[in-house]
């Protein structure tokens, strides 16, 4: 726990140098897993509650409760638990920064996976179940309908992030690596619109209001940060 502290106290100190940032990601990712006792166990509780969204699909499935249209049920469940884990992961950075507690990070890598993991059932749903593996009606899709594109949009972002994930990497992009994963504003943004468009044309905007405010708020607040550091480093 205190080499956790330490750790998130140093690297916050460099954090408006990107150098020493990319040098600070790039050193974690060498460094052996350390920290607080609580961390693995609670990993695991993470890892194993994360397939609840498909534990329940799986199980209506298998008990006739998927209701009249199961391919629309699929879709919008894995859909709103992909929006659900990218949120999960834009909030790691900041609860690090508001509680000091540096273990949080270890966290995210695999929050993102799972916010991939979802939105590739999502998309195979569509592209299996909805499309049947047409993929010149998918193009058409994509071309034709502005929810349907900017979600592909976002989903092509997040298999660069995923395929990116991995420690080694992290080391081999160096800088090039913090760049590329700052596309998850992107894709963050994307998946409000994606929701937004289609619940548009079905003139029920509650939902997508709720999680437009929470990805205003998150990323706000990377806003907020970015711009008082680059205050602080300006010439006076
Ligand atoms: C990061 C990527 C994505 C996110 C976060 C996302 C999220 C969502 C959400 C939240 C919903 C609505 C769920 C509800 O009604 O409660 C939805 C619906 C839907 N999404 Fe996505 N989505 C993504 C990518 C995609 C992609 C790549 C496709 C297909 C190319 C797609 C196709 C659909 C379809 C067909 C629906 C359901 C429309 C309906 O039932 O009328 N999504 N998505």
């Amino acid at each position: 726990m205190a080499s956790d502290t330490q750790s998130v106290t140093h690297s916050e100190r460099n954090a408006s140098r990107p150098q020493a940032r990319v040098a600070a990601s790039t050193a974690a990712a060498r460094r052996p897993a350390v920290g607080a006792r609580w961390v693995v166990p609670a990993k695991i509780a993470v890892f194993i509650a994360a397939w609840y969204p498909l534990a329940r699909i799986v199980l209506f499935g298998v008990t006739d409760r998927l209701g009249a249209n199961p391919i629309e049920f699929i879709t919008r469940s894995t859909g709103l638990w992909t929006l659900v884990f990218l949120c999960i992961t834009l909030a790691v950075t900041p609860l690090r920064r508001l509680t000091g507690v540096a273990a949080f990070m270890r966290f995210r890598r695999m929050l993102g996976l799972y916010a991939f993991f979802y939105a590739t059932l999502h998309f195979t749903t569509y592209l299996w179940f909805d499309k049947w593996f047409d993929v010149a009606e998918i193009v058409k899709d994509i071309g034709k309908r502005p929810f349907i594109t900017v979600g592909f949009a976002a989903f092509v972002l997040l298999i660069a992030l995923a395929a990116t994930s991995p420690r080694a990497m992290v080391r081999k992009l160096g800088r090039r690596w913090q760049s590329l994963h700052r596309a998850i504003y992107v894709i963050g943004t994307l998946a409000i619109l994606h929701f937004w468009w289609m619940k548009a044309g079905k003139h029920d905007l509650i939902l997508p209001k709720i999680y437009g405010a929470i990805m205003v708020a998150l990323l706000g607040w990377r806003l907020m940060v970015w711009l008082r550091e680059r205050r602080k480093l300006k010439p006076h």
